[in-house]
């Protein structure tokens, strides 16, 4: 969000908790040795890599996109999900006297390779609260490399930030000059391997053109408060519950008659055009090497409200083996009504594919996650 009110009304919000904001901690890194976990998955795209500060002489800089989606699998899979969950159990509930909140379902990774300015990689500095975050989300920041002086990230501190954003916002300045006075204010974060860095989402932080001839390599996960507002940041899409993973096992996935199924009159889809949801299906299933023979696209997507004729009638019909949806919040009919569906399909031996929260429904059990994440979501909306 940019509006200013909106904004500051989050800044005014803030309140600091140095457990959380602004702070490094240590973690054993023979446990979660993150920086060989990358380093692995990186070999198997370049098996001359041998450390990831060199990824610049590996990688050409169109080749960075690939090891960009290389990493985020990793981050997805059930091995990394369960070891960020224990990271998080260990290291961050202490700090937070709590242990319900959310993680970021595929971490943020960098790659800072240097002299990125010229290749038009450079991250600019800014506030947590443009990219969709709220102060009851928190982020842990750690480098798989050590990181200091020009190639790691750069923060500005919270009076600092504030006498800034409230600059930008009267003067209403250029995108360049709010880097310009962001690399006045800023300090570098020094780290190396085994400590992660905790901050909140008011601070200004960002990078500077990386002249120290390494890459830098980090990832960063971060939490939310169920209370948390998501907005766009929803939960079982860019948050996962605790205990759950991203990682599809396509093996479950049944052969024979599949359909897409978008209810146009929901808000998620709104003024969305239709072929842009059926693209980021298709999409979705390509990169998620899903099996599925699609029998037909519905143009029916507009007999749906809050009794969902349309999907009714899919969701009874015998010989159908699935139905693939943008996402379990894509439906103009309540969350009640949703559940009944989805229990009414599994009756039928018809399965769902939620393609936004990864999530497939063959049986009973699955549907209990979106029992939960739907209960998430009423919550927030009172
Ligand atoms: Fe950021």
């Amino acid at each position: 969000m940019f509006n200013k009110s909106e904004v500051f009304k989050l800044f005014d919000e803030f309140v600091y908790d140095p457990n959380i904001d602004g702070r490094h901690i240590d973690y054993d890194l023979t446990k979660h040795n993150w920086s060989e976990w990358f380093l692995e998955s990186a070999r198997e795209l370049k098996p001359s890599l041998t450390r990831l500060e060199d990824i610049h002489l590996h990688f050409s800089v169109s080749e960075l996109l690939s090891l960009r989606q290389q990493f985020e699998r990793l981050t997805r899979s059930r091995e990394f999900s369960q070891r960020i969950d224990s990271f998080f159990q260990e290291y961050i509930t202490p700090l937070l006297g709590r242990d319900d909140y959310l993680l970021q379902s595929t971490c943020g990774i960098r790659v800072v390779v240097p002299d990125q300015v010229k290749l038009g990689r450079l991250l600019h500095f800014h506030n947590g609260y443009w990219t969709g975050y709220n102060n009851l989300t928190g982020t842990v920041w750690t480098p798989l490399t050590e990181a200091y002086d020009t190639n790691t990230m750069q923060m500005v501190d919270f009076d600092e930030t504030r006498k800034l954003m409230n600059k930008i916002y009267e003067e209403q300045l250029e995108f360049d000059q709010i880097q310009e006075l962001c690399y006045e204010k800023c300090f570098p974060i020094n780290l190396k391997p085994g400590q992660s860095w905790l901050f909140n989402q008011a601070n200004l932080h960002g990078n500077v053109n990386n002249e120290t001839g390494y890459t830098r390599v980090s990832f960063d996960c971060r939490w939310a408060l169920p209370e948390s507002n998501f907005g766009i940041r929803r939960p079982g899409s860019y948050y996962r519950l605790q205990g759950v993973h991203h990682e599809m096992d396509s093996s479950k996935i049944k052969k024979g008659n599949w359909i897409t199924f978008i209810d146009q009159n929901s808000d998620f889809v709104g003024l969305t055009p239709h072929y842009m949801l059926k693209e980021f299906m298709f999409q979705y299933m390509q990169t998620r090497k899903l099996d599925i023979d699609i029998t037909e696209f519905h143009n029916s997507m507009w007999y749906m409200g809050e009794w969902a004729p349309r999907l009714r009638d899919y969701v009874s019909i015998k010989d159908l083996t699935g139905i693939v949806m943008p996402s379990i919040y894509a439906f103009a009919c309540d969350t009640d009504l949703r559940l009944e569906l989805w229990h009414e399909a599994v009756k039928n031996n018809t399965q769902l594919l939620f393609c936004d929260e990864n999530i497939l429904v063959s049986e009973e059990k699955d549907i209990e996650l979106i029992e939960k994440l739907y209960s998430i979501e009423k919550k927030n909306n009172g």
